[in-house]
């Protein structure tokens, strides 16, 4: 595809990353029921790989903020367009997360899930953006540690594309820099 730059994480990167993610959180969860809360639309690919190698038992829901629109810049402005639709009180809850970039999305959403009451409130990101963060957030498990460009693929979307790509890549400048 024209728009690779060059591959940041393979495909099997990723899924080796992913199932030791999974042991993790199966280790810490043990027997309890783990809440998983997926953030649409770039959470989805890592729900699936990693729910699928926790050994727990888990119960999934999603939840849709916006953040970014089209734009790759991050305009601060957090709005829940899609909510969940079961009670989190008194659930072990574990947000799955695509990217954490400035950190402005899941500030919010922490605070806003925090209300509901739940037993105990986690963050899994897939990949941590840490050069751009605004606000710090506690995050209890990361994938990767990414540098600081533009990500695309396995959930990763330029202008709603690409998010089925199962590798992450750096996308080429001129692609998205003509349109901010
Ligand atoms: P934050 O509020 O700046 O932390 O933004 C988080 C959201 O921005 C993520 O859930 C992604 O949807 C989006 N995002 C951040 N960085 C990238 C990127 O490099 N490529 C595509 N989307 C991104
Ligand atoms: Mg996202």
């Amino acid at each position: 595809m024209d728009i690779v730059e060059h591959i940041l994480l393979s495909e099997e990167t990723l899924q080796s990353r992913i199932r030791e993610l999974a042991a993790a959180v199966s280790r810490d969860y043990g027997d309890e029921t783990i809440a998983l809360i997926c953030i649409l639309k770039g959470g989805l690919m890592f729900l699936c790989d990693l729910a699928k190698h926790i050994t727990s038992p888990v119960t999934y829901d999603f939840m849709s903020v916006s953040s970014y629109g089209d734009a790759t810049q991050s305009s601060g402005v957090v709005r829940i367009t899609k909510d969940l639709e079961e009670s989190i009180e008194g659930k072990h809850v574990l947000i799955v997360e695509d990217i954490i970039d400035t950190g402005l999305t899941l500030s919010y959403l922490l605070k806003n899930l925090e209300s509901r009451n739940p037993a105990s409130l986690k963050i899994c990101t897939l990949l941590d953006k840490p050069a751009n963060r605004q606000v710090e957030i506690p995050v209890d498990y990361v994938g990767f540690e990414v540098p600081n460009e533009f990500l695309v693929g396995y959930g990763l979307d330029f202008k709603q594309l690409y998010r089925n790509i199962p590798y992450v890549f750096v996308a080429k400048s001129h692609y998205y820099q003509k349109d901010n």
